[in-house]
């Protein structure tokens, strides 16, 4: 039985509430950030609640239109057909989507396994890590995710070494960033490991990922890469960056349903990550070992081709500068406000969609969860308050594809307002 064909006869039972849309190819094509007409086509095919001004998607995507309809279909058939197709037929497609994935990222079907998020591909990375002996050191960053953070702490008593925290420069640039962690290996030359994020949750920081990997790469140090919030969120090419280890997720940025991330590990590292809880012998070099999830969300997993269908027509290209032009639009309109502190640098090579600030002087949770209501309640604005920043908190903001020129305008307006 062939798993199309049960589709075919499902789709058209399925149920969708929404308006059809077409899947539209526009990669091919340059597509200016600023090309009002054609962002209103792709604002349509996202349905959002006009209740508030989300610009937040840091947490995690919405779904596109026809992304929702396709995961509404797999619903309908995963549920239909159970552990008959589970049993038979998932295993072929699971091992279709690695392919493509695979392709995608420039690296081998066999360094890929599907995980249930970023957290727990991180975990099975910064828990594995078995190059370690008792006295050595690892070391992470303030602006590095705070479970990944807590998984790092807690090698303390699981390895036996030193953890080292370290905190990322603000003002940040391309150089104090880089310098920061040659200072931290300098420092320390007993560290074997590194957590770095690609990322920021926190500030939307895009880290110097290469420069600091051949870095540490030189001097016998591992890079554990927490990619959760790149991949998709701006144009890069994966493996360039040279990491070796690395936690990825579809559910932010690709934009497929929540419930889905990706592990990556070199072919010849795979043993340097311990096999989970008994799973395999230690001799065992297979990604799939590393991990385990026990069920997943199987009609999750069967949208991620529709996900990538979805961005690959509209072309990472245009998608990175258009999300670079609305988090540009709401700095450029606040930046020479002086009450205002904008925590990411305006470097190109240093922000994508996410860029954070803060009302100057203002660097407590609460005054920063003051702020975030007031936007809210008072504004119509959904932002979030970020702590964990050394210098202090600060509110994140996070533009998509489904905002508007106004949307933006709008916040511009509130912070303006607010500092007056
Ligand atoms: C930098 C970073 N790492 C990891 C995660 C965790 O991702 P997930 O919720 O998919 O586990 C997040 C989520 O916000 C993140 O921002």
């Amino acid at each position: 039985m062939n798993r199309r064909k049960f589709l075919t006869s499902t789709v058209a039972m399925a149920t969708v509430s929404m308006a059809a849309a077409p899947l539209l190819s526009y990669a091919h094509t340059t597509r200016e950030p600023d090309d009002e007409n054609f962002w209103a086509i792709i604002r349509n095919q996202y349905d959002v609640t006009s209740d508030i001004t989300n610009l937040e998607a840091g947490y995690w995507g919405i779904m596109s239109i026809p992304v929702t309809q396709a995961y509404i279909r797999h619903t309908h058939f995963v549920n239909q057909n159970s552990s008959y197709y589970a049993r038979r037929l998932y295993w072929q497609d699971y091992a279709d989507i690695i392919a493509r994935l695979a392709k995608k990222l420039g690296v081998r079907n066999d360094e890929l396994v599907l995980t249930r998020n970023a957290t727990e591909a991180m975990q099975s990375l910064i828990n594995g890590y078995n190059n370690l002996e008792e006295g050595d050191t690892v070391i992470y960053a303030d602006l590095d995710y705070g479970s990944m953070q807590s998984e790092m702490r807690y090698l303390k008593n699981h390895r036996k070494v030193n953890v080292v925290s370290i905190a990322i420069p603000e003002p940040a640039s391309y150089q104090n960033v880089i310098d920061v962690y040659e200072k931290a290996l300098n420092d320390n030359p007993k560290c074997k490991m590194m957590l770095m994020t690609h990322v920021s949750n926190r500030t939307g920081l895009i880290t110097p990922v290469k420069e600091i990997t051949a870095m540490a790469k030189a001097r016998g140090v591992d890079v554990i890469l927490d990619a959760a919030h790149s991949w998709g969120q701006f144009d890069f090419n994966f493996k360039e960056l040279d990491v070796d280890f690395v936690g990825l997720n579809l559910h932010k940025w690709i934009g497929v349903p929540l419930g889905v991330g990706l592990l990556y590990i070199r072919k010849d590292r795979i043993l340097d990550i311990d096999p989970l809880r008994g799973e395999a012998g230690p001799e065992n070099d297979e990604i799939r070992t590393r991990v385990h999830t026990g069920t997943m969300n199987f009609a999750a997993v069967l949208t991620i081709p529709t996900a990538l269908d979805f961005q690959e027509n509209i072309g990472i290209k245009n998608i990175d500068k258009r999300l670079k032009s609305l988090r540009n639009q709401w700095v450029d309109g606040v930046i020479n406000n002086s009450k205002v502190e904008i925590l990411t640098p305006q470097d190109e090579r240093m922000h994508a969609a996410i860029t954070s600030f803060r009302i100057k002087g203002k660097t407590t949770y609460e005054e920063n969860k003051m702020l975030m209501d007031t936007l809210t309640d008072k504004y119509g604005i959904f932002t979030v308050a970020i702590s964990g920043i050394e210098k202090g908190c600060g509110i994140r903001v996070s533009p998509s594809l489904y905002n508007s020129r106004e949307d933006i305008n709008k916040l511009i307006a509130a912070i303006n307002d607010i500092t007056a």
